[in-house]
């Protein structure tokens, strides 16, 4: 038996573009951002790292901090770049051409958010996919804000973070004491 693709009004508005973004605050980077952006790019040609402006979370790190962090961990890979979006994800997606989101899965937990956020965006925006990455073993508890609590309280987060990022942790607490 043979199977035939079929042509969709879709098929014209897919096709890939070898560029992918990769949305978030970065409230800081942290080594399993890290871990998605380097895996992502053995499937795309290049990940925008997409930091969200309008969020609903109140950063630690003003946004030019957090880019600057962001950059600081790529300046070996030509193929990664570190913007802005005050808007929709999706719009800024097809803006930049390309034809994915990536976001990391850490656990079951993240999956309602992250199905939600996925149905969302394709039912704004057919024509960018959403791909996820399970977030490496060694990642899998880590989030931004797991990491400031603990350096927040001196707890040792060398090995989660990027090393200058655990030292713009430190110097951020030490300068609210
Ligand atoms: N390693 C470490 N931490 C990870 C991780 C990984 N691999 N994957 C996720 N996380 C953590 C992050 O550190 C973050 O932790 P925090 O909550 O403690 O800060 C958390 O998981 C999720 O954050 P992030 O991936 O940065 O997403 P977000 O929820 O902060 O941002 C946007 C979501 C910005 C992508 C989304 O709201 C968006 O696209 N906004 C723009 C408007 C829009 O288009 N909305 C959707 C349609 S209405």
């Amino acid at each position: 038996m043979s199977y035939q693709v079929v042509p969709n009004a879709d098929s014209q508005l897919n096709r890939p573009s070898g560029i992918a973004v990769y949305p978030g605050t970065f409230d800081p980077i942290t080594n399993g951002h890290v871990d998605i952006v380097k895996r992502s790019l053995r499937m795309f040609d290049q990940v925008i790292v997409a930091l969200a402006v309008n969020t609903e979370k109140k950063p630690l790190f003003p946004l030019e901090e957090r880019v600057a962090l962001v950059e600081q961990c790529f300046t070996a890979n030509s193929n990664v770049t570190v913007d802005t979006t005050d808007g929709l994800t999706v719009d800024y997606a097809v803006q930049q051409n390309a034809c994915a989101i990536v976001r990391g899965l850490r656990a079951v937990s993240d999956f309602d958010y992250e199905f939600q956020l996925a149905l969302i965006n394709r039912k704004l925006e057919r024509r960018v996919q959403t791909v996820f990455l399970m977030t490496g073993l060694r990642w899998i508890y880590i989030s931004s804000s797991i990491i400031k609590n603990a350096a927040r309280h001196g707890g040792d987060i060398s090995g989660m973070v990027p090393a200058h990022v655990l030292a713009a942790l430190k110097e951020k607490y030490t300068e609210s004491k």
